[in-house]
């Protein structure tokens, strides 16, 4: 078989990886990829956000099977492009990954369902929310409708941030369109777990959890980023939230998605908050997480192949996922500045010692190969996972084979998983 994956971040190179362990496979590329990928699979120089040429690069090379990484490609449309060209796909259609797409969307259909989620107001007009703002219990969530390569969420603490926010949303278009609607929504404390299910349309199947850090420094400070690191298990993850999650926000979001006339076929992951009062959704995701799913395959035994013809097929019903007892963590290694300006092209060392390490995956993510050398270029530039008997050692390894690894400017967090390290 032939397989395009289509992204060039660390979840590609993840999912890149373990397809290429499918006796199934003998050829694949990724588009556009980045240095990792090229050492197991083929680089095609198409940008992840370029639909037609995608489809015709699967059209001319004969490609069985495409899977679909990020998110913009799902929104903008990729999966019917592909589907109308009579091309294999995993991954939702355009109006099935509104779920991800249009918060407004996804809080609607909830509220419909009667999921469990924070209480919210929508709005398209700036006075009329700032108006709303008056006469609030602060802190308050302000989230832009759309995509906003994950900026679009504000933790407001009090009424001046929120006015600026609102401003900067809809009235400067900081995130353009997707930010010209907004929803304001209640404030929930508690902890997060992210959990990934592949979903055929009818029915769906669990991976094992997930956590993962988004702020950018120790003891969760500083701005948000795309992922600093992950884990796996969730430590926070119950037997109790997991009849939770299968009673009162699965079904249900499948009924929703079906009664707009809406199929949903491919990877639906639901951000959670686990408050006092239970499970609530944060968000739907219609993709694989990154870093999740660097921690998360790791420890998946099955075969991934199968599991994703299935979903396409409608016959996820038919499968098993087995799972291996270790536990997993993932580190993120950045460029200096990250979130914020960066700089790139920076070489990078020891990526030949720390890969030899028993246990232990380095996933490249922003990373390019320049005059022989591997050289960083983007944000985040690797995630480094390491596989344990516990939590402890899987974080010990971890660190290990990050601190073998050098370059310009780099930072990572001394702080992931560690509250789950027990004892
Ligand atoms: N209602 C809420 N209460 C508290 N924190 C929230 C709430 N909604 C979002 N957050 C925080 O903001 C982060 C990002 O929000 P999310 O809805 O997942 O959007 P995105 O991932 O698209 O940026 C969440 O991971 C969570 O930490
Ligand atoms: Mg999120």
């Amino acid at each position: 078989m032939k397989i395009l994956v289509i992204g060039g971040g660390g979840r590609e190179h993840a999912l890149a990886w373990k397809l290429k362990q499918s006796p199934g496979v003998n050829r694949i590329f990724c588009a556009p990829g980045n240095a990792g990928t090229a050492q197991i699979a083929e680089n095609v120089a198409i940008p992840a956000t370029d639909l037609p040429a995608l489809a015709r690069f699967a059209k001319g090379t004969h490609l069985d099977l495409t899977v679909v990484g990020p998110d913009d490609p799902l929104a903008a449309g990729i999966v019917d492009l592909f589907v109308a060209e009579k091309l294999r796909v995993f991954g939702p259609t355009k109006s099935a990954a509104r779920i991800e797409s249009s918060k407004i969307f996804a809080k609607e259909l909830m509220r419909a369902q009667k999921i469990p989620t924070a209480k919210a107001s929508t709005f398209s007009d700036s006075d009329e929310a700032l108006r709303y703002c008056e006469q609030l219990q602060f802190p308050v969530v302000i989230k832009a409708d759309g995509l906003a390569l994950g900026k679009g969420v504000i933790v407001a603490p009090d009424s001046a941030t929120a006015r600026s926010t609102i401003d900067s949303m809809m009235n400067e278009g900081r995130f353009g369109e997707a930010g010209r609607r907004i929803l304001i929504e209640e404030f929930l404390r508690g902890s997060e777990c992210s959990l990934h299910a592949l979903v055929d349309g009818k029915n769906y199947r669990l991976l094992e959890s997930a956590r993962d850090h988004k702020r950018v420094f120790d003891g969760d400070k500083g701005p948000n980023t795309g992922g600093m690191g992950a884990f796996s298990p969730a430590n926070n993850w119950t037997p109790d939230l997991q009849s939770q999650l299968e009673e009162e926000i699965m079904p249900p979001v499948l009924r929703g998605l079906l009664k707009e006339g809406v199929t949903f076929r491919g990877l639906l992951y639901p951000g959670l908050m686990i408050t006092s009062d239970g499970l609530h959704v944060l968000e739907f995701n219609c993709r694989f997480g990154d870093p999740e799913t660097q921690a998360i395959l790791p420890r998946m035994k099955s075969d991934l192949l199968p599991l994703l013809e299935a979903t396409i097929d409608g016959k996820i019903d038919n499968c098993t996922i087995e799972w291996d007892e270790c536990v997993t963590v993932t580190i993120v290694l950045a460029s200096g500045g990250y979130p914020g300006k960066y700089e790139t092209g920076k070489p990078i060392s020891g990526l030949d010692k720390a890969t030899k390490l028993n246990d232990v995956q380095i996933f490249h993510a922003g990373t390019r190969r320049a005059d022989g050398e591997i050289v960083t270029a983007g944000g985040r530039v690797l995630a480094v996972t390491a596989l344990g008997s516990t939590m402890e050692s899987a974080r010990i390894r971890a660190y290990e084979a990050v601190s073998a690894i050098h370059f310009d400017g780099c930072h990572y967090r001394r702080d992931i998983a560690l509250g789950a390290v027990s004892g």
